[in-house]
């Protein structure tokens, strides 16, 4: 019987097996009710009792080895499959996935590139506030309406701090510190008490841009208008402005360009008219100037002020504000290209 044993462990340790099928078999022909190693313990009754001790090991030891031996073998070929099925050579490569810019960050770059080719350089000032810096400073009436609960978000009830209405406040902040000549782009993030809607958000972005000089003239305005309007709508794009108002610039004027979805001869996007809004300008009131420490007589200057939400709609018709600030993946995929 030893030998019998000795014989069919070797002949286990060799086993080899291409298919699945051929596994099954020799796991039928050793270790199945009927098979051999099954029958030699069946056998093992008979074996005289001082060798049974020795048997007996043996034939456990055999058992035991052919199980590991028809489980490598299972293992094995389960392997070789899935590494066969895995395996396809026609797939292209997973595409790598690139982040795209904020369709915000693009534009207010784009801004901020056009007038930094004409020498402007970028200021920035805290989203917190005071009153002076948002509005007094800026010749907002006592009881200029913007200064209400209703229409600016006040921090603390009491205190002189605020959400920023405008980047107007950075005007003050740098004409308090420096003489001129000044020559500022400051691109940043203003807070209004709206209610949230498709064409209002409680938050949203501008730029600003202020001259201030010896000799500055209502003409480099406009110059600098055409200029900018040129560059970022397309050569074609024609300006006009029309009176307005605003307490910290005197005259005042608002900009409209020439629409430029359908050049200008009347679309639904312009109401008919031609043009669009996009910016409100002016030249700086001497009393501005004065507030800040710079002597009103000997300088002037002009500012501008617009939103970037507002140029960003132009130029890629964006219909709904709240786009901008939820975060959706598939409208962020849409500028990929525009980077
Ligand atoms: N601060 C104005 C606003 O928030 C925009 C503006 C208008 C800024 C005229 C200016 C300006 O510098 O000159 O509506």
């Amino acid at each position: 019987m030893l030998n019998k044993i000795n014989a069919l462990l070797s002949e286990i340790m060799d086993l080899r097996a291409d298919s699945n099928k051929e596994i099954e078999d020799l796991r039928i022909k050793y270790l199945s009710k009927k098979g051999e190693i099954t029958q030699l313990m069946n056998d093992f009754r008979n074996v005289a009792v001082e060798e049974k001790r020795a048997v007996g090991q043996k034939l456990n030891e055999l058992k035991k080895k052919a199980q590991q031996r028809i489980n490598q073998l299972k293992e094995s070929s389960e392997n070789q499959s899935a590494d066969a099925e895995d395996l396809d050579l026609t797939r292209t490569s997973y595409p790598y996935l690139v982040g795209t810019r904020h369709p915000l960050s693009i534009v207010r770059k784009e801004i901020c590139d056009i007038f930094a080719r004409l020498g402007f350089s970028i200021a920035e000032g805290p989203e917190i506030e005071d009153d002076w810096h948002v509005f007094s400073s800026l010749n907002f009436a006592e009881d200029h309406p913007a200064r209400d609960m209703q229409d600016t978000f006040f921090v603390k009830q009491g205190k002189d701090l605020l959400l920023r209405t405008h980047t107007s406040s950075v005007q003050t902040r740098v004409m308090e510190k420096t003489q001129p000549p000044i020559r500022i782009i400051c691109p940043g993030r203003v807070y209004r008490n709206e209610a949230i809607s498709y064409r209002a958000h409680c938050f949203f972005h501008q730029v600003e841009a202020l001259y201030v000089n010896k000799n500055v003239s209502f003409a480099d305005l406009r110059q600098v208008l055409l200029f900018f309007a040129k560059e970022m709508f397309g050569q074609d794009t024609e300006i006009r402005l029309r009176p307005s108002f605003f307490p910290f610039t005197e005259p005042s004027a608002e900009m409209d360009i020439s629409c430029n979805l359908c050049g200008g001869k009347g679309c639904p996007f312009c109401k008919h008219t031609g043009w669009v809004e996009i910016l409100g300008c002016g030249m700086v009131d001497p009393s501005v100037l004065e507030n800040c420490g710079i002597d009103g007589k000997t300088y002037s200057g002009y500012a501008l002020g617009m939103g970037i939400e507002r140029i960003t709609n132009l130029k890629y018709q964006v219909k709904d504000l709240r786009l901008f600030s939820e975060n959706d993946v598939r409208f962020l995929r849409k500028f990929e290209s525009a980077i």
